[in-house]
């Protein structure tokens, strides 16, 4: 059975000797060393002042919302993982989405600004698969409009943009260490921002915003990781390069067997100085062929991802602000190709030989 992905293991003694620490002091939880040990290498490797290790993805972009004091709208992707806009909504805080540029498959700038109006107080945008969005374009919005910008880079965990790591631009960034993506902790999540004012409350929010044991500084909640999460984190962070580098060879296969399939590949974010390959999606044709594509593949237990599928502007609980919108289009015929380290060519070339002859 192949399945989009694969989560990484780590070779399991530099998880034990982790582990054998945790044993020896007795601390599980509350931001115990290998927790701050964990931000500390992260905010190196991301080259930022402020990472907040936290329990999952979603819980950050939740906080984020929190510490910018955003209340009413956020203008967002549609073509995004569930959590970016739930966790909005969860919040009180009502998405207006703008469109994507069907080539890059990130939030389009020109659409923010015609669906902008003054309730709107942040902008949310998710460097989509990795793939940085326009970031100059829209930090020009967000000073112009004198709002935050915060990105979704759940799955931006080693991309460099003009030579700079991705997760360094923007007032808050958002990650995901969920057990699928490039680098982990099993779950997990964190906020990472150069902004000492925003950290400031973060720092408190995160942790049911403690200042002291009998004092508050405000209302917050519980995101604390343990000291589990961060073991694991610090074990799979020395691969990460290695994992990069091995995807990035799965993809090639792919590439090469699937150039003239007539199947659309994404078109990189110029300015882009290192890709991550966290996934590989193809755009067929049509949702028909994408149907037929992933019969055929399910018949030979080979389970892609429609990944991000539906449009999240026609998620049951939101106001569709968009009609005929290219995320509607471009989710219907997305599909995410399995993708992992240990795919070898001859796995590539049967999943691309089923895929061409079921017709893209
Ligand atoms: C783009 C995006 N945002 C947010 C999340 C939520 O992260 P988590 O699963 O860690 O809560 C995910 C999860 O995969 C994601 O892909």
């Amino acid at each position: 059975m192949i399945q989009v992905t694969k989560s990484f293991l780590p070779p399991l003694d530099s998880y034990i000797e982790y582990l054998k620490g945790i044993w020896e002091r007795g601390q599980l939880t509350n931001h115990g060393p290998l927790v701050l040990e964990l931000e500390k290498v992260l905010a190196d490797y991301l080259q930022v002042k402020h990472v907040f290790f936290v329990t999952n993805g979603t819980m950050a972009l939740q906080i984020a919302a929190k510490a910018l004091g955003i209340q009413k709208k956020i203008i967002t992707t549609p073509f995004s993982c569930v959590a970016t806009t739930s966790a909005m909504v969860w919040e009180g805080v009502e998405p207006v989405f703008a469109d994507i540029n069907p080539k890059t498959f990130t939030i389009s700038p020109t659409s923010i600004r015609a669906e902008l109006t003054s309730e709107v107080e942040a902008i949310l945008a998710t460097h989509v698969y990795g793939n940085p969005c326009e970031i100059e374009a829209l930090t020009e919005i967000a000073e112009e409009y004198e709002i935050p910008l915060i990105f979704d880079g759940a799955h931006a965990f080693g991309v460099d943009y003009k030579g700079k790591p991705l997760a360094s631009y923007g007032d808050v960034t958002v990650l995901s260490f969920h057990a699928t993506k490039i680098f982990h902790t099993i779950e997990g999540g964190a906020l990472v921002t150069n902004n000492d004012a925003v950290a400031h409350k973060i720092g408190y929010m995160r942790n049911f915003g403690y200042n002291g044991p009998e004092d508050f500084f405000g209302i917050g909640i519980n995101a604390k990781a343990s000291e589990f999460q961060a073991a694991m984190g610090l074990s799979v962070f020395p691969y990460v390069d290695e994992i990069i580098e091995k995807r990035s060879k799965v993809v090639g296969f792919y590439q090469d067997r699937l150039f003239n399939s007539g199947l659309q590949m994404m078109q990189i974010q110029e300015g882009t100085t290192r890709v991550n390959h966290a996934y590989f999606p193809v755009l067929f044709s049509s949702e028909e062929r994408l149907l037929a594509a992933r019969s055929v593949l399910a018949d030979k237990q080979i389970f892609p991802r429609r990944y991000f599928y539906p449009s999240l502007n026609r998620l049951n609980y939101v106001n569709n602000n968009l009609i005929n919108d290219t995320s509607t289009d471009l989710s219907k015929r997305v599909l995410c190709l399995p993708l992992s380290p240990d795919l070898t060519e001859k796995d590539v070339n049967f999943i691309s030989e089923l895929i061409i002859q079921s017709g893209c």
